[in-house]
């Protein structure tokens, strides 16, 4: 048994929908979830940007002590997951390599990726199918107006209907059979993705998948928690905002959600130690 909490951290609010699932997989164990608001979207920023940023979000959450590290946010997972498990002492899951493990057993040949501008460039996902399968036809399209749109809760309106057609058409004409949903946010727009795509293209999104992985890696270390699971929410902005975004979300009273400046923390690291 370990009662340490398992650390989640995602960009903003994106990452709830991968809590949710681990919650709901493991509604023993504690969870403490950091939402970089302060400097979200890491989707349009540049690679050594988004590697520093997700380096101290780790180090943040293992200067709390988890026993694990979850990096619920795609365009983190597909540019420094590397990164991470060579610096964190803590085991460390993203949401790349679930999502492809999901996408390799619904497709039929033709797969489709959404994600992030920065996270399509990495080609994270299409690289990892590849290693599998060389055969798979594979089609990127990023789509960033999906991520305000979410988080504005425009998601299943006239606006984000007309948006996802404009996003996705060209994915539909070239009949993918099997679209991940390559970015946390993404899973709040499954309605209006399906309604564009048709219901026989299966919808990818890595969360369940992820918690299956995290509950085999405790079972394995025997680290399970003996419970009562809890949640406790830190973000580096905007804490009241997101704590009514997350209430209504996970459907439970989340307590004071807690401030933290990230910037400040790295500061108080080992010279250097913050620099990928
Ligand atoms: N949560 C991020 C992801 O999954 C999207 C939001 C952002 O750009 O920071 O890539």
């Amino acid at each position: 048994m370990d009662s340490r909490p398992i650390g989640v951290f995602d960009s903003g609010i994106g990452g709830l929908t991968v809590l949710k699932a681990l919650r709901e997989r493991l509604p023993d164990e504690t969870f403490l979830y950091l939402g970089d608001t302060a400097r979200v979207p890491y989707g349009t920023k540049g690679v050594a940007t988004i590697r520093r940023f997700a380096l101290q979000a780790a180090r943040y959450l293992e200067s709390r002590g988890v026993k694990r590290l979850v990096v619920a946010c795609n365009t983190a997972s597909s540019h420094a997951i590397d990164l991470l498990r060579r610096e964190c002492s803590v085991p460390v899951e993203g949401v790349v390599e679930p999502g492809v493990q999901a996408a390799l057993e619904a497709t039929r040949g033709h797969v489709g990726v959404i994600g992030t501008p920065a996270t399509i460039a990495s080609d994270r996902y299409g690289e990892l199918l590849r290693q599998v399968r060389d055969d798979l036809r594979i089609e990127n399209q990023h789509c960033p107006l999906f991520v305000p749109l979410a988080e504005e809760g425009w998601t299943d309106d006239a606006i984000a209907l007309s948006v996802a057609e404009r996003y996705l058409a060209g994915l539909r004409r070239l009949g993918v059979d099997t679209l991940i949903l390559g970015c946390t946010h993404y899973p709040l727009l499954k309605g209006v993705i399906s309604q564009v795509m048709g219901d026989e293209v299966v919808l990818v999104d890595s969360a369940l998948v992820l918690a299956e992985a995290v509950a085999r890696d405790l079972d394995e270390d025997d680290a399970h928690s003996p419970g009562p699971g809890q949640v406790k929410l830190i973000v580096s902005d905007m804490p009241q905002r997101f704590g009514e975004i997350s209430r209504r979300f996970l459907d439970m009273d989340v307590g004071e959600v807690e401030v933290v400046d990230l910037e400040l923390q790295a500061g108080s690291t080992p010279a250097g130690k913050e620099n990928p």
